[in-house]
């Protein structure tokens, strides 16, 4: 495949290099590009289409490199199968219930795209966008992306901007920074599904995963937080000292039920707007260990419980529970709660958040 734009960059013995290379085009005309940076222990590649997370290779215990986000070789796999695979979700992640909600008593309609009932990851916007590049380096990439006032149903201009980078201790940041022209409530996230075994490795249920987290929202049967904050001790939301993903997952748990496994908003303890840990999870066949953290008060844990068998990377099947995703954000349906931390934002109070997920074999 032609690459447009290399840069090379001699930093100590190492070869830094970003690439920029056309990955084909939407059904409207539209080019997408894949970028990648890199550097000796990570690999990311992102594309412009929802400024999703491609690819992340990074050195299992052998030194061997395993990609550990699930997705697809190809434009149109993507298009045809993907759940969200790696994609920036906005401007509202997750749930809004019955698809409204208030701001300064006026009431915002939203598409109810989500089984007629709620609205989710704000109807697909950000995700099926294509972001401009705005500048990279060898280490980092930003993407940008405007969506106009009442763009479904949302009040507010707003000015998005994504920036993905790599350091040279292993870690790979997601920095999101989104300026409104008016107050708004606003909730970014990345859908990326890991599998820290690599692609083609079966289920996520035999990782290990250690929580920050005492607390969860319950939810409904149609997924929407109850308004509780529930403590997650004696449950199978219970994390804390650390188990196997699997462990409870299908256990005889009303909360279990409602998410057909894990899909709830957890809260990450000691919230105070810093970067805290809210997790570290290890691959038990590649001893790959992530530890996730986050500026954001809360994350979705969400144990790929609809993966349903498309064909992914390498003709592999993206089965049920063949990934998780680990999206950093404030608590699902935040504008319907005014007990929740606020996910309203203003021109002089923009939105910003950081999750840095930190990978090594120790
Ligand atoms: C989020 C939701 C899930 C599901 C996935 C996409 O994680 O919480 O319920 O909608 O996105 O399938």
């Amino acid at each position: 495949m032609e690459l447009k734009i290399v840069i090379f960059a001699i930093k100590d013995v190492e070869i830094l290099a970003v690439t920029k290379t056309p990955y084909g085009f939407m059904p409207d005309g539209k080019e997408v590009f894949s970028f990648n940076i890199k550097n000796s222990i990570i690999s990311v590649d992102i594309l412009t289409l929802g400024a999703t997370l491609d690819k992340l290779l990074v050195k299992d215990i052998n030194g061997v490199y395993r990609d550990v986000v699930l997705g697809f070789d190809d434009l149109s796999s993507r298009l045809q199968f993907s759940d969200y695979h790696g994609v920036t979700v906005g401007r509202y992640c997750n749930r809004i219930k019955d698809g409204r909600f208030k701001l300064n008593s006026k009431e915002y309609t939203l598409p109810k795209n989500e089984n007629g009932i709620t609205c989710l990851h704000g109807n697909d916007e950000y995700s099926n966008a294509i972001w401009e590049c705005e500048s990279y380096d060898d280490k980092s990439i930003t993407f940008t992306y405007f969506s106009p006032d009442m763009t479904n149903g949302f009040p507010a201009n707003l000015n998005n901007r994504v920036i993905y980078s790599i350091t040279d201790d292993g870690n790979f940041i997601i920095d999101f920074l989104c300026i409104p022209d008016a107050e708004t409530v606003i909730n970014l996230t990345n859908h990326a599904y890991f599998n820290l075994n690599g692609i083609a490795s079966g289920t996520v249920l035999n990782h290990d995963f250690i929580m920050n987290a005492a607390y969860f929202t319950p939810i409904d049967q149609n997924s929407i937080p109850t308004g509780k904050i529930a403590s997650v001790k004696g449950t199978p939301f219970s994390f804390i000292e650390g188990k196997k993903l699997g462990e409870d997952i299908d256990g005889d748990d009303i909360q279990i039920k409602n998410g057909s496994g894990y899909d709830h908003n957890f809260c990450i303890n000691d919230y105070d707007g810093t970067l805290r840990t809210a997790a570290v999870i290890k691959g038990d066949k590649s001893c790959i260990k992530l530890t996730i953290k986050t500026t954001l008060p809360g994350f979705q844990l969400y144990s790929g419980n609809f993966l349903s068998g498309a064909i992914g990377k390498s003709n592999y099947p993206l089965d049920k529970r063949t990934g998780f995703c680990f999206e950093t954000q404030f608590y699902p349906n935040s504008p319907n709660n005014p007990c929740f931390p606020s996910s309203v934002f203003t021109p002089e109070n923009p939105y910003k958040s950081t999750t840095v997920f930190s990978f090594s074999t120790n």
